[in-house]
């Protein structure tokens, strides 16, 4: 079946936010005296807000109240670092596959877990070039829960086979290949490694190389990486035959 849409996470893949989350994060933890790190912020990729606090806290109990409010204390430090966020911080590359995508005639979709989503896409500039938005606002269960992908397909009118889901975080790609779609991890292979394939980032990927290697993804041929990296490369995940 051919593809017909690219879903696209936010934070991570279109833009920078996955750093302001983290830094988010870390300003209640440090108010907390809670220690959090760079590398334990890892397992908070894609995860939605409350889930993240609850790793945060480490097992340490708060009554609901107190839960609510450290979530809003965050999510309030989050809105001022994305105030900030201007068309300048649409990550390398996005911006010219989310047009390729239009000018071929294929259909685009967000696939976020974030509440703010929307707001990003506007002060990104990018809202236009998305046929259909789905957010922490869209569904119940989120990532690694394939329903977020789901409601977008379900919006553009395709099927999951027709999809590629664009993603940095391991959740992501948990809940993509659980709704039945094609994967394309971003990043560090450590992050993504059961993606179908993997690029290191968007920068000088074109649409045609995405739609190529998902078309060939049967046949049985080395595949050249459109850009270098020594970490991520492009792989064809070992299961998939
Ligand atoms: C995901 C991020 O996109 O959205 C997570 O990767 C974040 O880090 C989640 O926790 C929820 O975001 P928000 O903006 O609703 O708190
Ligand atoms: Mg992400």
């Amino acid at each position: 079946m051919s593809i017909r849409a690219l879903i696209f996470d936010l934070d991570g893949v279109l833009t920078d936010t996955a750093e302001y989350h983290y830094r988010a994060w870390k300003r209640l933890a440090d108010a907390l005296g809670i220690p959090f790190s760079r590398e334990e912020n890892e397992a908070l990729r894609g995860i939605p807000r409350r889930e993240s606090l609850l790793l945060l806290l480490k097992g340490r109990e708060y009554p609901e109240a107190q839960i609510q409010e450290f979530m809003e204390r965050k999510n309030g430090y989050y809105l001022q670092f994305i105030r900030e966020i201007t068309p300048r911080d649409v990550l390398p590359g996005a911006r010219e596959l989310l047009e390729e995508i239009h000018a071929a005639g294929l259909k685009s979709a967000l696939g976020s877990a974030s509440k703010n989503a929307r707001e990003v896409i506007e002060r990104l500039g990018i809202a236009s070039l998305l046929d259909a938005v789905s957010d922490g606002n869209s569904v119940e269960r989120q990532k690694p829960a394939p329903d977020l992908f789901l409601h977008a397909a379900h919006q553009l009118r395709l099927s999951p086979k027709e999809c590629v889901v664009v993603e940095d975080a391991a959740a992501g790609i948990e809940a993509a290949r659980a709704g039945g779609f094609q994967t394309l991890g971003l990043g560090p292979a450590s992050r993504v490694s059961n993606a179908h394939f993997i690029f290191p980032s968007l920068e000088r990927i074109k649409l045609h190389d995405i739609l190529g290697l998902f078309e060939n993804a049967k046949l049985d041929q080395p595949i050249i990486p459109p850009n270098d990296s020594s970490e991520c490369g492009i792989h064809r995940h070992p299961h998939e035959h």
